[in-house]
């Protein structure tokens, strides 16, 4: 298992996936960048919670807790404001559903949370989750700078025949997907107000 200072190397700032050995851009995905924090000014958008949050999550950078199951994938990236400055300490909050499409609503699988370090990095080392009724590929978050507010939204991915029959899908929330090595990557920046 990647530990966490091995996972944040990964998505370090200013060094960009390309310096990553191994790392290429994911084939035929005319990819958009995430929107930056500079270009627009604008803060990331907000989706819905759905019903399947839950408090209490752990703290954690796997949230795999060890099953085999499903492809691997590290997604992880950035808090910033809107002057593109990194945000330290901010929440950030995941929870999805598994290569099934099914949530953990009992237990704690694919669910964590964690602070962001100095650079206002955060990554996580999950599982690529299945699309279900109605609803693409997504990752679900809750962001939030020290006492500040709460940004829920979620994360999408490039590529997914599903999104057209997604009401919520935003392509401003889809992840820049890559490799490091043979590990998926998606990357994805927070900007909070
Ligand atoms: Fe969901």
């Amino acid at each position: 298992m990647r530990s966490r200072r091995e996972l944040l190397q990964i998505f370090a700032a200013g060094t960009g996936l390309a310096a990553i050995p191994g790392a290429a851009r994911a084939q035929s995905e005319p990819l958009e960048p995430t929107p930056s924090c500079g270009a627009t000014g604008a803060t990331t958008p907000t989706a819905t919670a759905g019903p399947y949050f839950r408090p209490g999550s752990p703290e954690r950078t796997d949230v795999t807790e060890g099953r085999a199951s499903g492809t691997p994938i590290l997604i992880g990236g950035r808090v910033l404001d809107r002057d593109c400055r990194p945000l330290r300490r901010a929440l950030v909050d995941l929870w999805q559903a598994d290569e099934d499409g099914r949530y953990d609503t009992t237990g704690t699988y694919l669910r964590g949370h964690q602070y962001t370090d100095g650079d206002g990095r955060w990554a996580f080392a999950t599982i690529v989750p299945a699309p279900y009724t109605f609803r693409s590929m997504h990752i679900h978050f809750r962001v939030q700078r020290p006492g500040g507010d709460v940004l829920t939204t979620q994360v999408f991915f490039p590529g997914d025949p599903s999104h057209d029959r997604d009401r919520q899908f935003d392509p401003r929330l889809l992840l820049a997907l890559s490799r490091a090595d043979a590990t998926r990557v998606g990357r994805f920046d927070f900007v909070l107000a």
